[in-house]
């Protein structure tokens, strides 16, 4: 994928098209993705995951999460905005695998590959995801193996909050295999709120505010890590001022 657009607001008055980075979207025309690894950070409520899970349906993937195989629904929650968005890619430069990863729905996701697993007439699945059922994993390890195992070259990967499942050791090793599945041709786009994540080498960080204006910042500008940072450097300094009214 190397830009996004969406060229008209087709309901003005109905989600997602009231959020403000969805008229923020329609008021720049697009938003491009100029390198491997796009992280989207912001507040929550921005719209981030709007956005992903938008991508995600305008590049064929199911709205629930999984790869482009997949085809179950538990509960339709998905916006339109995937069908109005405009994906485009570099000729000839299609991907050959890829996943949507929704950290609200890996759970749904675990129960498919454990169904299309039993299905005789089709290939044993659980290899792919390193031999064992998702559900029999902690939500790091399944996380872990699925980039481990499942993930491969030249793909394109869909995250979002994948830090949700991560230990800052999980974040650590997800961020090496990121790099390495980069190396080898894979594009990400990630929304995320982890400092960790964020430092990924080569990354275009899109900062998304509240009232929906979209701008490409560098790393010590992002808003996770300058937060984070401040924390880290006096935390008692945070708490004082946050507690104050408890006094
Ligand atoms: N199905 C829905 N119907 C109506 N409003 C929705 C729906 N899903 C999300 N919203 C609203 O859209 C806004 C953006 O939600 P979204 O989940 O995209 O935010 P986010 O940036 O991913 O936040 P977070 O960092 O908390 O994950 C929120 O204010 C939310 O209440
Ligand atoms: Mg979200």
């Amino acid at each position: 994928m190397r830009e996004i657009r969406l060229d008209s607001v087709p309901e003005p008055g109905v989600y997602p098209y009231t959020l403000p980075v969805v008229q923020g979207l329609a008021r720049h025309g697009g938003l491009e993705l100029p390198s491997p690894v796009t992280f989207l950070v912001g507040d929550n409520g921005t719209g981030k995951s709007t956005l992903v899970e938008a991508m995600a349906v305008a590049a064929g993937f199911n709205a629930e999460g999984g790869s482009q195989s997949f085809g179950f629904s538990t509960r339709a929650s998905e916006s339109s905005l995937g069908e109005h968005l405009v994906l485009s890619r570099v000729a000839g430069n299609r991907p050959r695998t890829g996943y949507f990863l929704r950290a609200e729905s890996f759970y749904n996701v675990a129960t498919e590959i454990e169904r299309l697993d039993q299905d005789p007439g089709s290939p044993p699945l659980l290899p792919a995801y390193g031999g064992v059922s998702p559900h029999e994993r902690s939500h790091g390890e399944s996380f872990l193996d699925l980039v481990v195992h499942r993930f491969g070259p030249k793909g394109l990967y869909l995250l979002d909050e994948p830090e949700a499942a991560l230990s800052v050791h999980g974040c650590l090793a997800a961020l090496s295999r990121i790099r390495e599945l980069v190396q080898a041709g894979s594009q990400f786009v990630i929304a995320t709120h982890s400092p960790i994540l964020l430092a990924c080498p080569d990354a275009t960080i899109v900062q998304i505010d509240t009232s929906g204006e979209i701008e490409t910042v560098e790393y010590d500008d992002a808003e996770p890590v300058a937060l984070t940072r401040a924390f880290l450097a006096d935390p008692q300094r945070y708490l004082y001022y946050l507690f104050a009214d408890d006094a």
